[in-house]
Parts: C-alpha cells; sequence; structure tokens
C-alpha cells in the first residue's frame, strides 16, 4: 500500500484539494483560445494544477494536445529552441512516420536534424544549427501554430519553471522573440507559469515587459483550511485510521495551509498514528519535521547577515510597522533606507514574499523553527 498523502511535484487527482475555480478557469481560456500565466510563491500547486486542469480538458476534447516544457534544466537559448521543436512535434503526432513528415514539411530555412532514442516510437528529437536558428527562430516558435491548423488541432503549450529564463544570456531579447512571434497564433495557445513570485509577477505585470498583457494572470491563493480538513480526514480514514476534524484542521493550520507541507506534515502524523491521532501525536510529528529540516535552516542563516535575521526576528514576532521607528530601534536595523534593502536581498534570496504590503515567509517551517527553536535561545 502506497502513502496516504503526497508532495513532491505534480501530484495525481486521487491526493488534488480543490481548486475547482482555477480548473474551470483555466479550461475555460484554453478553449476561448486565452493564454494564461499562472502566478504562485513555491510549492503551492502551480504544476500540479496545470497538469489536472489540461489533462481533463484533452480527455474530454480529443482535438486539444497538450505540450509541457519544464525549464527547470535549461539553461541557454540555444537549448530552448531544441526542447521546444521536439516537444512540440512530439504533442502534434503520435506516430514517428507523421513526425518527420511534419518536421521536413515546416521547415523551410532551418534544417532540422532528427535523431531517435532508444524506444522510436516516442523519441523523436530535434536539433539545429545554432548559428542558423539565431538569426531567425521564427520556424522554430510558430511550430505550435503551424501544426494546429495543419492538423485541425489545438495545441497548448504549458511553460513550467519560466523565471529559469533569467539564466539565459539576453533574456529581454528572447522574451520579445516569444512574444513577437506567438502573439499571432490563433489556433496554439500558452500557459506560462513559475516560482520566484516577485520575478515572475514583473515579467507579467510590468508594462514596458514583453509579456505585459499576453493573456490572464491567475494569482493562486492557498487552499482553504476548511478543505484540507476534509481531505486530512478522509485520508486517514482510506487508509485505516482515523483523526478529529477539529486535530485535522490544526495539522492543516500548523504549516499555514502551505500545499507541500500540509501533505507532508499530515503524513508524518498518519504515520505516527496506531489507530487514533491525538494532540501528542501531532506535537511529536511537528518535532520530528523541524529535526528534519535543522540542518537546512541553520545552513539557511549562515548566508544571511545579521541585520537580515534581526528582520526576520521582527517578522516572526508579527510587527506591524516593519520599516517603523520603533521597529528599526528595537531590532537594530539602521535605516528605513536599509530595511527597504534588507527586503529586497530577503526576496531574491527567496526566504521571503510581497503580496501588496504584506510581508510572509515563504516557507512556514522555516518561520515556526526560528520561533521554537532560534529566536527563544536567542
Ligand atoms: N491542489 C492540491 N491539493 C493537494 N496538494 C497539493 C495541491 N497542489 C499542490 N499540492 C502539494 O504541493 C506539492 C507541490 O505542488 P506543485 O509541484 O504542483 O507546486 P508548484 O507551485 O508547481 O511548485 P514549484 O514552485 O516548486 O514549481 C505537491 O506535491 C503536493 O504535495
Ligand atoms: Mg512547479
Amino acid at each position: 500500500m502506497g502513502l496516504p498523502f503526497k508532495f513532491g511535484k505534480v501530484i495525481e487527482k486521487q491526493f488534488f484539494v480543490n481548486r475547482q475555480f482555477e480548473i474551470d478557469f483555466i479550461k475555460q481560456n484554453i478553449l476561448s483560445q486565452i493564454n494564461i500565466t499562472l502566478i504562485s510563491p513555491r510549492r503551492w500547486g502551480k504544476s500540479s494544477l496545470v497538469h489536472i486542469a489540461t489533462n481533463e480538458l484533452s480527455k474530454t476534447n480529443k482535438s486539444i494536445k497538450i505540450c509541457y516544457i519544464d525549464l527547470f534544466n535549461i539553461r541557454t537559448e540555444e537549448e530552448f529552441y531544441k526542447i521546444f521543436a521536439t516537444n512540440v512535434i512530439n504533442a502534434g503526432a503520435s506516430k514517428w512516420e507523421e513526425q518527420i513528415k511534419l518536421s521536413k514539411l515546416l521547415f523551410k530555412k532551418l534544417i532540422p536534424k532528427l535523431s531517435f532514442g532508444v524506444d522510436p516510437s516516442t523519441n523523436l528529437s530535434l536539433s539545429f544549427d545554432w548559428d542558423e536558428v539565431k538569426k531567425d527562430p521564427s520556424e522554430i516558435l510558430n511550430l505550435p501554430e503551424l501544426i494546429s491548423k495543419k492538423k485541425k488541432i489545438q495545441i497548448v503549450i504549458c511553460l513550467d519553471e519560466f523565471q529559469n529564463i533569467s539564466h539565459f544570456k539576453y533574456p529581454l531579447a528572447f522574451q520579445k522573440k516569444l512574444r513577437a512571434n506567438w502573439q499571432y497564433h490563433q489556433k496554439a495557445s500558452y500557459i506560462i507559469y513559475g516560482s520566484k513570485q516577485h520575478m515572475m509577477t514583473q515579467l507579467f505585470e510590468s508594462k514596458s515587459m514583453p509579456f505585459y498583457k499576453f493573456g490572464e494572470v491567475l494569482f493562486l491563493s492557498k487552499i482553504t483550511n476548511d478543505h484540507w480538513k476534509k481531505y486530512i480526514v478522509r485520508r486517514f480514514k482510506t487508509n485505516q485510521k482515523r483523526i478529529s476534524s477539529q486535530l485535522a484542521s490544526e495539522v492543516a493550520n500548523l504549516v499555514e495551509n502551505h500545499s507541500y507541507f500540509v501533505q507532508q506534515f499530515a503524513n508524518m502524523v498518519w504515520l505516527n498514528t496506531t489507530s487514533v491521532c491525538t494532540e501528542e501525536i501531532i506535537e511529536k510529528s511537528m518535532d520530528q519535521l523541524l529535526n528534519q529540516y535543522e540542518i537546512l535552516f541553520i545552513k539557511e542563516l549562515d548566508y544571511l547577515s545579521n541585520t537580515q535575521v534581526n528582520f526576520l526576528k521582527a517578522l516572526c514576532n508579527n510587527e506591524q510597522q516593519l520599516s517603523g521607528k520603533n521597529t528599526i530601534s528595537k531590532y537594530k536595523l539602521g535605516t528605513s533606507g536599509n530595511v527597504n534593502k534588507i527586503k529586497k536581498a530577503l526576496i531574491d534570496k527567496e526566504i521571503i514574499d510581497r503580496q501588496g504590503k504584506n510581508i510572509t515567509f515563504q516557507d512556514p517551517l522555516f518561520k515556526l523553527w526560528l520561533n521554537k527553536r532560534y529566536i527563544m535561545n536567542n
């Protein structure tokens, strides 16, 4: 028997909680050929949501073909075009004979090199002479539209971890090329998502950026405690153990209803429960979870300056006016200009997030650990 909770990357339907509004939103926009940008802090559930919504849609609508492209290990523009062309061809045609035909038909200036993996039925891959692509990558970028028109289908490109384009040599010029080509697409559509919320927001919400008004922007919110509570109770029950609604709600609350950590923590609580969960079991499980992350958190602190740590202390203590005179002097933060610098540095290090005026920890466990085990002794 597998574990009752799942955490890591993309999850399947039985572990997936709610997000009905977002699923419908994504499906509706795909059907209307409107592009979507999805933004949220790390591990709230972007990739899982896109998978669930697009899978459901492509199951009921056979003319919709989904093409996932994960940029997590893509560091250069050259690699991008290679993986883009390969995945689009594979999404547009399932048989290798047709994939080859399309590759030959659709390229007029560029000459793709075709190669097969061990299993030729699935693994056609394309590569190009970079000097040629550099001059004009349009033929590659227009593939989704050309194939969609030719085959009377709709290819939906799902571009995950989009923030990784910041590793490219010329990220801005790259975005301009994408936008310049994709804005004319009527059959193909695009879902672009990624973490590093502040950066994604800049890319898609700044008027001066190429992707401004590319489509609908959806900021993911957290799954509510009520949904988590029901899910945890249900998963305990189907897996031969019991937890009360009240304790299930507490489990999610302790990790601030953060998708990844609710699943991880609930799993730990379930493992520690013999038959019925108790308050003590939850406490013990939280201790275990903090132990597990402790080395990581200590390391994290090593990379922070004293004022940055002091700022986190103020945040842990729920100080309302982080740039206020009293907070600055109480936590020795220097000047208000300095506080702005600290915030920016901590956002860049992905330790805190800013939503409007609200500053929060990205990782609720780090906050909990600081509160329980660090600030107490300092
Ligand atoms: N709707 C959901 N219901 C239940 N659990 C979820 C849901 N969405 C996400 N999770 C939990 O969070 C984990 C991370 O989800 P996912 O990888 O989809 O998030 P992400 O926002 O794409 O993360 P990253 O920022 O690292 O790319 C999942 O493995 C799962 O444990
Ligand atoms: Mg993801």
